[in-house]
């Protein structure tokens, strides 16, 4: 069975670079999230968020790990107005909600590994191209480090996957606010793909 490793330096940087993680309250919960981004960016190659290419063009106006706060910060907001106007709130735990924005693209650092991307273009016959979106390798991560299972299916179906299956509260949340999160910024400089 493969076994990963956390590389402490790795770590401390996902931390400067995701420094929300630290209003995560739940101190499991917050060292299994340091832990996961730490396990993927050094098993494809990265040392830190900032290094790690985004899935479209338009990463050129905002890095991975501001995108990821943006997405966090756009959630909880959300997530609160939601539940200032329902008359059934909507099942939003904070820590959860965190953990699950502060994940979304954590698979990111495999559908951009360099030597991977390099593979999978040259034959895309032999395993795809990606061989596995962001959404099925951040899950795969996720569940290896032994984050709630919640967590994983934010990871897996935060994006187009997501529509064969019902949501979670939260996914959907941060389904709506990525998509908005990228489609303002597409819209704001005429991208039309
Ligand atoms: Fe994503
Ligand atoms: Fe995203």
């Amino acid at each position: 069975m493969k076994t990963y490793e956390v590389d402490e330096t790795i770590r401390a940087g996902v931390l400067a670079s995701l420094p929300m993680i630290s209003e995560i309250q739940d101190e499991d919960l917050r060292n299994k999230v340091l832990d996961a981004w730490a396990i993927s960016l050094k098993e494809n190659g990265f040392t830190k968020l900032e290094e790690v290419d985004g899935p479209l063009d338009v990463t050129m106006y905002c890095s991975q790990p501001k995108h990821m706060m943006a997405v966090a910060k756009m959630a909880l907001h959300a997530a609160e107005c939601f539940n200032e106007v329902l008359e059934e709130p909507l099942n939003i735990d904070r820590d959860l909600l965190l953990a699950c924005a502060l994940c979304h693209d954590l698979g990111n650092p495999y559908e951009n590994n360099v030597q991977k991307r390099a593979k999978w273009n040259e034959d895309p016959s032999a395993e795809g191209s990606p061989c596995l979106r962001h959404t099925f390798y951040g899950a795969h991560i996720a569940l290896t480090v032994g984050l709630p299972e919640a967590v994983a299916h934010a990871c897996a179906c935060h994006s187009k996957e997501g529509r064969f299956v019902r949501r979670s509260d939260i996914t959907s949340v941060l389904y709506y606010v990525d998509d908005a999160f990228w489609g303002v910024i597409k819209n704001a400089h005429g991208i039309t793909t």
